[in-house]
């Protein structure tokens, strides 16, 4: 048929992932996450992590091609996560891309992870317009970022959170709330019918001139904690609901109103958000609400591809492979601090 068939592989954090995609087209992918062995610890332990990718590699592989309905022979090129990532972690996908390059003599393509995740939703809704507005929000960024042509174009890197990472900030606050890990869903469940104007807690750098696009939560994350600390000193219950709402809505406006900021200081039309966080009831929300306002056309692929996994990378694999791009080779190294 000539079509490539390009196998995408992530190991950078918690997700073991492969994907299968031709021409912008997702066939299939397999999944395996180590999350909840890094429950007791309240985050990623990353030698677990890397244990848990060499256990789930072959399987995971395996799953992908089932749901795809191809052969391992049918693959023409691999694309894999270089980095960022947890170093030990990212080594894993990287050997096991190289075997899979390797033994069937098929070229082989280092990816930037944040370029995955900004690929991820041409699966969902096809091609990015020419430029765009790329929100990452997960439990290891929270990024803004310029993007253009996925392959022709630099990926710019407009911003950053300086401490936590939104997904972070969701995480840590919901241990100190007794709401188990990952505290995203957790979070989000006990902030049901909770008021998320009950509690005015700080945004962060909301109006941060020299620093329109940065982010920072650890200070929420105090604010939150001191709240608790004051009502269970006062003897009173704590109202969970209100402050996982008001929490919640804190985060939300910050991420948005900067993002949208980026959006119009770029004279763009498009927002895209990616990461776990994007799953978040009320950040599609309140986003959707203000793109709306803002004639800004917003996407969000479904929480499948907005968190880690192999077909985001395959994405960007096939658009290396159909732009013509130079193959990295089996000697490529792990860049687990890679800059865009
Ligand atoms: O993208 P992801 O699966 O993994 C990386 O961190 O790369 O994101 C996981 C993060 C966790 O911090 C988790 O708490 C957060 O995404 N998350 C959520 C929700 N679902 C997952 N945060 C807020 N609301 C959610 N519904
Ligand atoms: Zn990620």
């Amino acid at each position: 048929s000539g079509a490539p068939l390009v196998l995408g592989v992530e190991s950078s954090c918690d997700e073991t992932g492969f994907g299968l995609v031709s021409e912008g087209v997702l066939l299939g992918q397999g999944l395996a996450s180590s999350a909840s062995q890094h429950a007791d610890f309240g985050g990623v332990v990353p030698e677990i992590a890397a244990r848990a990718h060499l256990d789930a590699a072959v399987p995971t592989l395996h799953l992908a091609l089932e749901d795809a309905g191809v052969e391992l022979g049918d693959i023409t090129h691999v694309a894999v996560t270089s980095g960022p990532g947890l170093a030990t972690a990212v080594h894993v996908g990287l050997a096991a891309a190289k075997a899979v390059a390797w033994s069937l003599d098929k070229p082989l393509y280092g990816v930037h992870h944040l370029a995955g995740h900004a690929a991820a939703d041409t699966l969902e809704h096809g091609p990015l317009p020419e430029r765009s507005i790329v929100l990452i929000v997960s439990g290891g960024h929270t990024s803004i970022l310029a993007v253009g042509d996925l392959v022709r174009d630099p990926i710019e890197h407009l911003g950053d959170t300086l401490d936590d990472a939104a997904g972070e900030a969701f995480d840590k606050v919901a241990r100190l709330l007794g709401l188990g890990y990952p505290g995203g869903p957790a979070i989000s469940r006990a902030a049901v019918g909770g008021d998320p104007t009950a509690f005015r807690f700080p945004r962060a750098m909301l109006r941060s001139g020299d620093a329109p696009f940065v982010f920072s939560f650890s200070g929420l994350k105090t604010a939150v904690a001191r709240t608790v600390e004051r009502i269970e000193r006062a003897g009173e219950s704590v109202p969970v609901a209100d402050i996982a709402a008001s929490f919640e809505q804190a985060v939300v406006d910050v991420l948005v109103t900067k993002a949208l900021r980026a959006v119009r200081e770029r004279n763009l039309s498009t927002l895209v958000i990616v990461g776990g966080v994007a799953a978040n009831a009320r950040l599609r929300a309140v986003a959707q609400e203000r793109c709306d306002a803002a004639g800004i056309e917003l996407r969000i692929p479904p929480p499948a591809l907005c968190t880690d996994n192999g077909a985001m990378i395959g994405a960007v694999g096939d658009l290396l492979v159909r732009f013509g791009a130079d193959p990295s080779g089996l000697r490529i190294a792990a860049d687990p601090s890679a800059v865009l």
